[in-house]
């Protein structure tokens, strides 16, 4: 596209608001980051899964829920060209859950353990650390109800966190029952809020109608007040609810992982059943949550599937770089050509292709002088570029079958016959 197409009338055009370009300076975090998770999910044993990014909206109303707030105003929705109401994703878990159902991978050995690293979208309200296209890593454990399992994958995202070099975490956990305990909870919870109806902020007015759990949730300093002497969860839990949620913290403390639990968790999508969880930084409280996730054991079914227990964890991978920068963690660079190929004139150009080609073809990195500059000029450009070694290559070299090497470290310079250039590269003294 040529640049009078990217100008309309007097706009220049920018990134849509709520997103960014990942500059080539980003990338090194980037890199670090899907390498640590890539490196995390085949030690806990995951396979990765990649997913469309959009799908039909039903899947994402079904799951999350009609009434949370990624569903009634974050979601970028149209309708395509043959009619169907599509969904950009809004999180990674109901695609995974759709494509577990769709690929019949209830025949595989159970559970199964897929992870993905995704674009996600939100049309959130952009500040530091939300943007409205954000990307997420995230893992999902589906086929079993073994609260050691619930334990693992907390585990796991804490140890992914210290894989990266993060400190001064905070672990919050809550248990939010099932569709056989979570009913009578509600109902105290709601009857509890009534009293208080008069007090609350008007979005919790809305939620006393349409979604109770999530008044536990309100950032307001009222309505926390109210919601830290609110009926608690984990104190209405059936039986079986209860010693799961016991058996996990058993198992957290065996771990040694740095738990408390809170009663005020629940949450934004409403799939969630029994545990739930999140990693925040210890100074920053909810909105600069890096992580979260839990169990949502009756989603499969809700989409078609047969009954199948599931939990998993997702995490915003803006949100780790703000934290990385913030804790000052340093990031390895990402490896640039170490050789530089400088021509001493016009007239060897042709030498010069040759020899960067043949080098790359031996796995050698290289950076070629472009234009014809001055040779002053061209090792300038090396420097700029970082480069370990420079190749100089003149006439005179051309007909003794020679290049100059020059070490830009140590400066030091020596005369080496082209046949033994590559090995000597590669096999620094
Ligand atoms: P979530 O808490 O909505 O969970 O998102 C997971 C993480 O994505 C958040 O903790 C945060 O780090 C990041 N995140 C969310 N929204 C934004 C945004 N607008 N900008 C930047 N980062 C953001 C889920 O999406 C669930 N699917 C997690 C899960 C997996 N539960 C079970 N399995």
């Amino acid at each position: 596209m040529g640049y009078s197409s990217l100008k309309m009338g007097a706009d220049v055009y920018q990134a849509p608001r709520g997103t960014v370009d990942i500059l080539p300076a980003e990338q090194a975090y980037w890199r670090y980051i899907e390498q640590k998770a890539a490196q995390t999910c085949q030690l806990y044993g995951y396979e990765r899964i990649d997913t469309p990014v959009f799908e039909n909206m039903n899947l994402f109303s079904r799951s999350i829920g009609e009434r949370t707030d990624i569903v009634e105003k974050e979601m970028y929705s149209f309708e395509d060209k043959g009619g169907n109401r599509i969904t950009l994703r809004p999180e990674g878990t109901a695609p995974v859950c759709r494509a577990y159902i769709e690929n019949g991978m209830h025949n595989q050995p159970q559970p199964v353990k897929l992870y993905y690293s995704a674009s996600i979208f939100r049309y959130e309200r952009p500040q530091a650390g939300r943007y409205r296209q954000h990307h997420q890593f995230g893992y999902e454990v589906i086929g079993d109800n073994d609260p050691a399992l619930d334990a693992e994958v907390i585990d796991m995202a804490w140890r992914f966190f210290e894989s990266l070099g993060l400190r001064r975490l905070k672990l919050l956990l809550n248990s939010i029952g099932c569709r056989k305990c979570r009913p009578d909870y509600l109902a105290s919870l709601r009857q509890y809020y009534i009293g208080h109806r008069d007090e609350l902020c008007p979005e919790c007015g809305v939620r006393l109608e349409k979604n109770t759990l999530r008044l536990l949730d309100c950032k307001k300093p009222l309505c926390q007040q109210f919601a830290a002497s609110a009926p608690r969860s984990a104190d209405c839990l059936c039986p079986d609810c209860a010693e799961h949620f016991n058996l996990l913290r058993k198992y957290l403390q065996q771990l040694e992982l740095p738990f408390s639990v809170n009663h005020c968790l629940v949450r934004g999508l409403d799939y969630y059943t029994r545990t739930v969880f999140e990693i925040q930084p210890q100074t920053g409280g909810a909105q600069s949550t890096i992580g979260g996730g839990g169990r949502y054991d009756d989603l499969i079914e809700g989409l078609g599937g047969k009954p199948t227990p599931a939990l998993g964890f997702a995490t915003g991978i803006e949100r780790i770089i703000l934290n990385l920068k913030k804790q000052q963690v340093a990031i390895p660079p990402i490896p640039t050509p170490e050789v530089f190929i400088a021509q001493a004139g016009d007239k060897v150009k042709n030498e010069a292709v040759k020899l960067a080609s043949s080098l790359r073809g031996a796995g050698i990195g290289v950076l070629q002088a472009s234009s014809s500059k001055s040779l002053k000029a061209q090792l300038r450009q090396a420097n700029n570029f970082s480069a370990h070694y420079v190749i100089i290559i003149g006439e005179e070299e051309i007909e003794t079958g020679t290049v100059i090497l020059r070490n830009m470290t140590t400066a030091e310079q020596e005369t080496i016959a082209l046949t033994k250039l590559q090995n000597r590269l590669q096999c620094p003294p």
